[in-house]
């Protein structure tokens, strides 16, 4: 559990070549990172299921699926029936956490817990141990290329405390804003699973982008 993930997220890639620029991460990269916004919980919209579905056949990366959407307890079971490794849902956006969670378990998926900018961590806690994951958002959800904000580091504590004090196997995953200048201070704050749009996707060689992501993560 303890070695370091990265996930170069695909919102920062070229949509006309998505199928390409997945491959330009393959092994390099441990996870896509696969953005869906409906225009209704964040103001943007991005892709939906079909294609993640066509996307599926293009790579064999795992796919992380961060729903950022409305009702994600009538879409989220089709993103693991879609092949998704993990499917990520907003805590903000969802009346029953653990009755999606359930889904996603018995669609064959891991579950994911997203918690946006404004929400504090304490009241999700206890619902941890049905989760796989647990994202924390270090920016507004909505747009890729935001500033990263420190100060939302103190959750990734609070959340990597209750992790380790209740031995729960849980990734703690930090999204948006995550570059070289700013995954180490991650790190320390407890997060393994990391995102990362513009700091992949906009470098000239994203591979090596994610190597040194890794490496700067990991101290050196
Ligand atoms: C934004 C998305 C992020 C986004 C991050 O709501 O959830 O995954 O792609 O992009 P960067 O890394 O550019 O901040
Ligand atoms: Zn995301």
């Amino acid at each position: 559990m303890s070695d370091n993930v990265i996930a170069p997220s695909i919102l920062a890639a070229d949509f006309a070549r998505l199928a390409d620029e997945a491959r330009a991460v393959e092994g390099a990269a441990d996870w896509l990172h696969v953005d869906v916004m409906d225009y209704h919980f964040v103001p943007n919209l991005t892709i939906g299921l079909p294609v993640v579905q066509s996307l599926r056949k293009a790579t064999t990366l795992p796919f992380d699926c961060h729903l950022m959407i409305a009702d994600p307890a009538r879409w989220a079971v089709d993103y693991a029936a879609a092949g998704a490794y993990n499917v990520t849902f907003h805590a903000e956006a969802a009346t029953d956490p653990l009755a999606i969670a359930k889904d996603l378990h018995a669609a064959g998926s891991r579950a994911g817990l997203a918690i946006d900018r404004d929400t504090a961590v304490e009241g999700y806690l206890e619902l941890l141990p049905h989760f796989d994951l647990l994202l924390i958002m270090t920016i507004k959800a909505g747009f890729g290329g935001q500033a990263f904000m420190p100060e939302l580091l103190d959750k990734v504590r609070a959340a990597r405390r209750h992790v380790d004090a209740g031995h729960l196997e849980l990734r703690i995953e930090v999204d948006g804003g995550v570059a070289e200048d700013t995954i180490y201070a991650c790190a320390e704050a407890g997060a393994d699973t990391f995102v990362a749009g513009t700091a992949v996707y906009g470098a000239e060689d994203p591979a090596a982008a994610v190597r040194k992501l890794r490496a700067v993560a990991a101290g050196s």
